[in-house]
């Protein structure tokens, strides 16, 4: 180009966006996770797996393995159904988590992300109502309103799901003329709240959805994270596999970042979602589903996946006895957690949208994704005791949830809290939610200033 040369003005396309492009969010669970990863930063919000469980060097000869032994195959066009021995290994997954199926119902995804994806383009329409738990998984929140597709909370108690509330909320939306595709749900150690459904409740929300012909598109990333082993509850998949749909996952039992995990699916429904998924992807990646097949396969896995399961646990009592002894009075429901990375807070309404920040920097906060409860149940919050639990031990500490709740003491005994709404955006550009609109995720931040929403 000549130095003096017009500038072109570059057309606006963006009034060519399609309408249903309106609908899409940010993924905030990629912005939690990106500010998760910085360094000093330890995050009380991302299902991120613990940076210690990853088996980056049983990865790194496996891959150098696989490369020598497979190169040209692996690098090469897969099939859509995935890596041939997936499947059957898949079906052993499941067979650990309390389902019996076959592997000419195993397609395989890039993650259960996908797989919601893959689900909901295959049944919904614009205008369709899919009923979950309220709160819900926030990734499975943008990809509904991506689809147009509107969501139904019902809420939640410590049991899961109420199964005769989802059933009134179905007819009562039939009634107004509305098409229910499907109800997802988070059986096991839900996201955010950390619940279990019952098996008493398991039975019968596969009665009312099958007595009312709607699917069940069951959500389980988290099955073989149970804190208790011995006690496994049946997959809702197992208890009617015409009537459920099941998401399962690699990236909580392996790697997140290698981005494989499946659908369980009648074969005509199953046959469906890999021809939409060809249309996307053509195939998740060979070598990360090689890895996976590699890895679960391996004298690794299973010991890893106990001391993954161990390490939470001690972070988790950490955790919770830390919220036992300094959160502010006024919140309630400090259940121990059954699994994995999760706790689960109520707090009065006038916490709501609140952040507690430490003289250290340390914070907690909320952040809005799904409107408070339908029977205006006090807002909640949740944090993942993922910070190894250092509590008060050092005077500049680094964060985690001791340190920022310790803050709230003072002269040694525990007091309201020592903390102040930020209204004002983060770094990031995020503000604090309003009143009365409340979701989960908790950073804590061991620089002055910085708080994490979503
Ligand atoms: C309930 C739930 N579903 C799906 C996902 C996404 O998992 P994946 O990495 O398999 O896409 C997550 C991640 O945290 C989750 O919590």
């Amino acid at each position: 180009m000549t130095g003096g040369a017009a500038v072109t003005p570059r057309p606006d396309h963006t009034s060519l966006f399609a309408h249903r492009s309106e609908e899409f969010r940010p993924s905030p669970v990629r912005a939690v996770f990106e500010i998760a990863m910085r360094p000093g930063i330890i995050s009380l919000a991302g299902g991120n797996p613990d940076m210690s469980v990853l088996p980056h060097d049983v990865v790194a000869a496996m891959t150098a393995r696989i490369l020598t032994e497979r190169g040209p195959e692996v690098l090469q066009y897969g099939s859509g159904a995935g890596i041939e021995r997936l499947p059957g290994l898949v079906v052993e997954l499941m067979r650990l988590q309390g389902a019996e199926t076959t592997p000419d119902t195993i397609q395989i995804t890039a993650g259960s992300q996908a797989g919601l994806d893959l689900v909901t383009k295959l049944f919904c329409d614009p205008g369709d109502v899919v009923v979950a738990e309220g709160p819900t998984y926030v990734g499975a929140l943008g990809v509904f309103g991506s689809y147009e597709v509107e969501v139904a909370h019902v809420d939640v108690d410590d049991d899961g799901l109420d199964p005769d509330a989802v059933a009134e909320r179905i007819d009562g939306l039939r009634a107004a003329g509305r098409r229910v595709k499907f109800v997802y749900t988070i059986p096991n150690f839900h996201n955010p709240t950390g619940v279990t459904l019952t098996e008493e409740r398991r039975r019968r929300l596969v009665e009312v959805c099958a007595e009312r012909g709607v699917l069940i598109l069951e959500d389980d990333p988290y099955a073989l994270l149970g804190f208790d082993r011995a006690h496994r509850l049946p997959s809702l998949y197992s208890l009617d596999p015409g009537t459920v749909i099941h998401l399962g996952s690699f990236s909580k039992i392996f790697s997140p970042g290698l981005r494989v995990g499946w659908i369980a699916a009648v074969p005509a429904v199953r046959a469906r979602l890999q021809i939409a998924a060809e249309a996307v992807t053509i195939h998740p990646s060979v070598l990360g589903q090689e890895l996976a097949a590699e890895y679960v396969a391996s004298e690794h896995w299973r010991p890893a996946l106990d001391r993954a399961v161990d390490l939470y646990r001690s972070r988790c009592a950490a955790m919770m006895a830390a919220l036992e002894e300094f959160m502010p009075g006024g919140c309630a429901g400090r259940d121990r957690p059954a699994a994995s990375s999760r706790g689960w807070t109520s707090t009065r309404p006038s916490t709501t949208g609140t952040s507690w920040a430490g003289p250290s920097g340390t914070a907690w906060c909320s952040c809005p994704a799904v409107p408070a409860t339908r029977t205006g149940a006090p807002p909640r919050a949740c944090a993942w005791p993922t910070p190894r639990p250092r509590r008060r031990t050092s005077p500049r500490g680094s964060g985690g949830w001791g340190r920022c709740c310790g803050a709230e003491r003072r002269n040694g005994r525990a007091a309201e809290p020592r903390c102040r709404l930020r209204g004002g955006p983060s770094p990031e550009g995020a503000s604090l939610p309003p009143p009365g609109v409340h979701r989960s995720a908790a950073v804590a931040v061991p620089s002055p200033g910085a708080i994490l929403t979503t």
